[in-house]
């Protein structure tokens, strides 16, 4: 096992009967599905699971688990999902997939939301190694990049992988990739995108993660924060 799969495969170790799991998305996430599925078929478990986004719901029924629909839920138990960046009071960096809306929302009406990734993702501060992935209302864009760039931010609007027209988000939102001053901590970061009209869901994670699981070199470390499990 690699250390995205050994982490996933401890994750899946917390499902218990009768449980709704949130179904992140990405590598990690997906190792996550395949040892969630192995031990329903092995253990009979009766879970529900909600994904996170189109490519991990169809992940999901591939690998036999019964798939709801968020609109059916108004909480759910267990929530697991990878991330791009990690600090040591467990904010997160999130959404290079686009999928981010759904992912918070799940995060967030969580008992429990479990981060799993290998060593590589841990960093000192939130945009140290990654833009921050802001989506916003179409129509608003220039406004909102303006707001932010009053703040010190720099970045533009995302294009499509062919370079010929804007991204899309899953959640049909333009997505602005910004970068901001160091000066700007997570904490504040996090509260300027929340309070800026026109944002619709932003990639910083603040305050959300319960607990982080880390593999290095297949050792497993496990970040507490104040929810525990
Ligand atoms: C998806 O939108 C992201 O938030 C992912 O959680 C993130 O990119 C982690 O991906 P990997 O598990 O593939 O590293």
């Amino acid at each position: 096992m690699n250390d995205k799969e050994l982490v996933a495969f401890e994750a899946a170790r917390l499902a218990k009967n009768g449980m709704v799991i949130g179904l992140g998305t990405g590598s990690t996430a997906n190792y996550f599905i395949e040892h969630l599925a192995k031990r329903q078929l092995e253990e009979g478990l009766n879970i529900s699971t909600v994904a996170s986004s189109t490519i991990s719901a169809i992940k999901a029924e591939n690998c036999g688990l019964k798939v709801v629909s968020i609109a059916q839920l108004s909480h759910i138990d267990l929530y697991v999902d990878g991330a791009d960046e990690i600090t040591s009071n467990l904010s997160l960096l999130k959404g290079r997939g686009q999928d981010l809306v759904m992912e918070k929302l799940l995060a967030k009406a969580a008992n429990q939301f479990i981060v799993v990734a290998d060593k590589s993702k841990l960093v000192n501060r939130i945009g140290e190694k990654f833009i921050i992935p802001i989506e916003v209302i179409p129509s608003a864009w220039q406004m909102v990049k303006h707001q932010l760039e009053k703040h010190g931010a720099e970045g533009d609007i995302r294009l499509n992988a062919s370079k010929d027209n804007v991204a899309i988000s899953a959640h049909g939102s333009y997505i602005l990739d910004m970068r901001f001053p160091e000066h700007i901590n997570d904490e504040a970061l996090n509260a300027l995108l929340n309070n800026t009209p026109g944002i619709v869901e932003h990639g910083v994670f603040y305050g959300i993660a319960s607990q982080v699981l880390i593999a290095d070199n297949g050792n497993i470390e496990v970040m507490h924060t104040q929810k525990p499990l």
